[in-house]
């Protein structure tokens, strides 16, 4: 049975969003709290600029503080040299580059045209080899973007062959806004695949407009994509992106891509139980149909 892969963003895209900042203990409480959920890689946090996401400014304590469980990675976001240096001191296992499939969206999230933010990224790459980190490019705004509207395929594909060039180990595709349907994600596999390997993609699904759960499974059951992004609970956004909802919830991704016939090693109930602990810190409530289901008594 296929195995999915399941990076769980909400301590980082979910917590990003929030309008408060959340206390350090209760993201580290979280994230201890999602060890014991299956997933494989948990996205931990961003040592991104403190003044652009004052949410993620204490992203070295939290990796100094949580437990680390045999078998899951702990990731990072890391938009610059300065990132890394952060990031590696910290001790991550794995980091995340970060651009985007529009001029505009990547002006308002980096303050850089795409073209900068990859030229940024070299000097990040090779330290990151050197160091024997992995590295996930991220491609936002794949599909539609709140400044440009529709984004075409043939906008996305030079983007991820740039990204590949300069040797990033996978590629996360985002919906960062949660507005793309099934043809538009089996439009653009269709031209993202004839570069890279189904094993090397990674969905990441806004759920703006409830599509998300649809958009994945075209994804694994059309083009055999088995890594997907998702956040407990529900959480998330983008500071950036006006109107974008939460990231896919995870128990509700993972209930409908083992109903499809996959084999995850991701609980459901430890996941809500994971975002359970976070809720009391969020300026709104939890966004998952099995947070429901398991909420109410049998
Ligand atoms: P900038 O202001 O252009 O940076 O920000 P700069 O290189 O001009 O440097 C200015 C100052 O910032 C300098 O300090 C640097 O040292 C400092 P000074 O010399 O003036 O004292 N600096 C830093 N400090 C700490 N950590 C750093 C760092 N870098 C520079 N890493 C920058 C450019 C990229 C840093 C900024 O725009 C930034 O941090 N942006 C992050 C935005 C972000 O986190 N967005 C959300 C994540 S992306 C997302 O959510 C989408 C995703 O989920 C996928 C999807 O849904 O599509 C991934
Ligand atoms: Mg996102």
């Amino acid at each position: 049975m296929t195995r999915i892969r399941i990076t769980e963003v909400g301590p980082r895209d979910g917590l990003q969003n929030e309008a408060n900042v959340v206390p350090t203990e209760a993201k580290v409480t979280f994230v201890n709290a999602l060890n014991a959920s299956g997933v494989d890689e948990i996205e931990v946090s961003g040592f991104v600029h403190p003044k652009w996401v004052p949410q993620l400014a204490d992203a070295a304590d939290v990796f100094g503080q949580l437990e680390r469980a045999p078998g899951i990675v702990y990731s990072a976001l890391v938009p610059n040299e300065k990132g890394l240096e952060r990031a590696i001191e910290a001790g991550v296992d794995k980091i995340a580059v970060f651009t985007a499939a529009s001029e505009t969206f990547n002006r308002h999230n980096i303050n850089a045209s795409i073209g900068e933010s990859i030229r940024r990224f070299q000097p990040v790459m090779k330290r990151a080899k050197v160091e024997g980190l992995p590295v996930r490019g991220y491609v936002s705004t794949a599909f539609h973007c709140p400044y440009e509207g529709k984004i075409a395929p043939d906008q996305v594909v030079p983007v991820i062959e740039r990204l590949l060039e300069l040797g990033v180990d996978e590629i996360s595709i985002g919906d960062t806004i949660g507005q793309a349907s099934p043809p538009e994600v089996r439009a653009l596999l269709d031209a993202v695949l004839t570069k890279l390997d189904p094993e090397r993609v990674v969905l990441h699904c806004h759920d703006t407009y409830g599509m998300a759960i649809a958009n994945a499974l075209t994804a694994w059951e059309g083009y055999g994509v088995t890594r997907f992004d998702s956040s407990a609970g529900g959480l998330g956004g983008c500071p950036y992106a006006p109107g974008a909802a939460g990231n896919v919830a995870t128990e509700d991704l993972v209930y409908a891509l083992r109903a499809s016939g996959t084999d995850t090693n991701v609980d459901e109930a430890a996941v809500v139980k994971a975002a359970q602990e976070i809720e009391p810190h969020l300026s709104r409530p939890l966004n998952s149909r099995l947070s429901r289901v398991l909420a109410e008594p049998a």
